[in-house]
């Protein structure tokens, strides 16, 4: 069966030769008249099927730089190859009642997403290893990415492994800018908070200057922050030294969203012998 697009190239062919007038597709006439400083003159219009035509090349161009974007923002995630691919659809639920309710949550959360994230909502996840924090949050970097919402999944030792890059007097970005950087990216997914724990020597002073840093611009700018940790937020000022002050800010941006995952390790059921 011929192509809209190859009967066009053969009508317009045939016009050429025959001089017509109208698309042998859809009849419509090809040449309108117009006066122009009193000279006529015939002009080639198009009509309903080459204007459709149009439509169709139009879109699949918008649909493939949507995909390179969308290819782009990925690759500036930072999201790791483990959850590259993880979905709230292609993710396994009734097995864990309290991960069923957090992902729910988190669903919903990104289905409004223009609302949530411009109103600088955070999330709060916390539980034990292995309950799936990560593939939730994942799911919804995910999610937004394939709507073209650039986000940012990292930790802080990612953070302040870039931030101590720019120390260096090759780097073409300097410290302030990739803080600024951090703080300002409309949603911030940070993973595995208070894996790092702070005691009062000079080293860890910086860190958690540079996490309140962070922190305090986000909350200030208004900007969504996505937490997992497998401590509860109390537990990160008492068993993970974090400075109160930061760990308050964090519990204003993520009020009414803390949620626990209690269960058992899902480290194993993802993976499938493959011998
Ligand atoms: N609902 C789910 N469906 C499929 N795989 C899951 C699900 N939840 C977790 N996993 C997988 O189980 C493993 C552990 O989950 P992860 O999110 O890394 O745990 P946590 O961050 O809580 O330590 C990962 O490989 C993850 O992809
Ligand atoms: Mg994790
Ligand atoms: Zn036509």
């Amino acid at each position: 069966m011929k192509t809209i697009n190859s009967k066009i190239k053969e009508s317009s062919a045939q016009n050429t030769q025959n001089n017509e007038d109208n698309c042998p597709i859809c009849g419509q006439k090809l040449r309108r008249e117009a006066i122009i400083c009193g000279i006529k003159y015939s002009i080639r219009v198009m009509c309903k099927c080459e204007e459709h035509q149009q439509e169709v090349e139009r879109q699949r161009r918008e649909d493939l730089e949507k995909m390179r974007r969308i290819e782009k923002l990925k690759f500036l995630s930072l999201l790791g190859e483990r959850y590259k691919f993880v979905t709230f659809e292609n993710s396994k639920i009734g097995i864990n009642p309290s991960f069923d309710i957090a992902f729910r949550r988190c669903k919903k959360y990104c289905e409004i997403y223009e609302k949530t994230v411009k109103k600088g909502y955070g999330i709060y996840l916390f539980g034990d290893k292995g309950v799936g924090k990560t593939h939730i949050t994942a799911c919804m970097a995910n999610y937004l990415l394939s709507r073209c919402v650039p986000v940012l999944f990292t930790n802080l030792f990612e953070i302040s492994k870039a931030v101590k890059s720019t120390f260096n007097r090759e780097s073409s970005e300097t410290e302030q800018i990739l803080i600024e950087k951090f703080s300002n990216i409309d949603i911030l997914f940070f993973d595995d908070l208070g894996t790092e724990i702070f005691t009062k020597s000079s080293g860890e002073t910086w860190l958690q200057g540079l996490l309140f840093d962070l922190i305090n611009k986000r909350y200030n700018n208004q900007k969504a922050t996505i937490f997992s940790s497998n401590y509860s937020l109390n537990s990160l000022i008492n068993e993970r030294g974090i400075m109160e002050k930061t760990v308050d800010r964090i519990s204003e941006m993520t009020n009414g969203a803390v949620m626990k995952i209690t269960g058992s390790s899902l480290r194993n059921m993802s993976k499938n012998s493959i011998f």
